[in-house]
């Protein structure tokens, strides 16, 4: 029968079967797949494993912590965090339109993950064979199935690497649905803020800022994103929302009045949407005490916003994110 138990035992054998005294990297994205499959690896091989975590500054509130602390700390690993902020924010200085700025994230994101397996290719030597990846059923189903290699490219003249590394992939969630790698996780002793957390795109809060993403802004709707984030948890409506995107409209300005005088603010978008597989979705009827609460909390406590406002538009026709 299926118990998590029996899926750990079999997956720890399987892995150690695979990887055998060979070594192995992951990435980790701060996701529920990949630091499940982390820990399963963990388990099975213990410090052959290398985590990597790529920091584009792009996360929210104590999520880089919660990769950086809590999760060494439940599992041991092995952690690599390379902090890349500042080129992300290089990289995206004066970009506004969406799919550019989605384009420049995948392909920094590439760039630095790939240097930072060549750095530990070079300290560990050529026995890291072994990439992990937290792919689920249901992604091998829409992709067509199959297994496969990474071909992994040096794009740097790192001294004395090949040219071309080929990593035999690791994917022990395969069989998986989410739920599942959730219960997995969890048997894992991974912190619930990890197990529990709602979909959050890769490219993180820079498809939020409708608008030039800028350190200021980000740090902006990071504190936006938290309060609202921690009103909804506090009301226990964690469950019942499927994500909530926090949005900035960097681009837009209305009058306001605070304290002494008249301001000239920044619009915080609410972007509540219930769903079941986010291919449709539809607006989120929350409590109008709990909307009230994140609005004034927003606009009290966070510089240069002036006006919360709520997005009632289902998938189709509107996207969950506004980007
Ligand atoms: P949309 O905005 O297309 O989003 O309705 C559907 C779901 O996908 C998430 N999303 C992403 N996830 N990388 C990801 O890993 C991405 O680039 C990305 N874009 C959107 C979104 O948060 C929602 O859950």
């Amino acid at each position: 029968s299926w118990t998590t138990g029996n899926v750990i035992e079999e997956q720890v054998a399987a892995i150690r079967a695979q990887v055998g005294g060979k070594r192995a990297i992951c990435g980790l994205s701060g996701g529920v797949d990949s630091a499940v499959a982390a820990a399963l690896v963990q388990k099975a091989i213990g410090s052959q494993l290398t985590c990597v975590y790529v920091d584009h500054g792009l996360m929210r509130k104590g999520e880089t912590e919660q990769v950086e602390k809590d999760f060494v700390a439940a599992t041991g690993a092995n952690l690599v965090v390379v902090d890349a902020q500042e080129r992300f924010l290089d990289a995206l200085a004066g970009v506004s339109d969406p799919e550019t700025k989605r384009k420049i994230i995948g392909r920094e994101f590439i760039r630095v993950f790939e240097q930072a397996q060549l750095e530990i290719l070079q300290e560990e030597g050529p026995e890291v064979a072994f990439l992990v990846q937290g792919t689920l059923y249901p992604d091998i189903v829409e992709s067509g199935g199959g297994t496969g290699t990474a071909n992994i490219k040096s794009h740097h003249n790192v001294g004395g690497l090949p040219d071309d590394i080929e990593f035999e992939l690791v994917e022990p969630l395969r069989q998986l649905f989410k739920d599942e790698v959730r219960m997995v996780g969890q048997e894992l002793g991974l912190p619930e803020e990890i197990v529990q957390r709602q979909p959050f795109p890769g490219p993180g809060l820079g498809i939020r800022i409708v608008g030039e993403v800028t350190k200021d802004r980000l740090d902006l709707l990071r504190e936006a994103d938290a309060i609202a984030r921690e009103e909804l948890t506090a009301a226990g409506l964690d469950r019942e929302i499927w994500q909530c995107p926090v949005v900035l409209l960097a681009d837009v300005r209305s009058v306001g009045v605070q304290g002494d005088g008249r301001t000239y603010g920044h619009p915080i978008v609410l972007r509540p949407v219930s769903s079941e597989d986010a291919m449709t979705a539809d607006w989120s009827r929350l409590p109008y005490e709990v909307l009230a609460k994140i609005s004034t909390r927003i606009t009290n406590e966070v510089a240069d916003v002036n006006r919360v406002v709520l997005d009632v538009t289902s998938k189709p026709p509107g996207t969950i994110e506004w980007e």
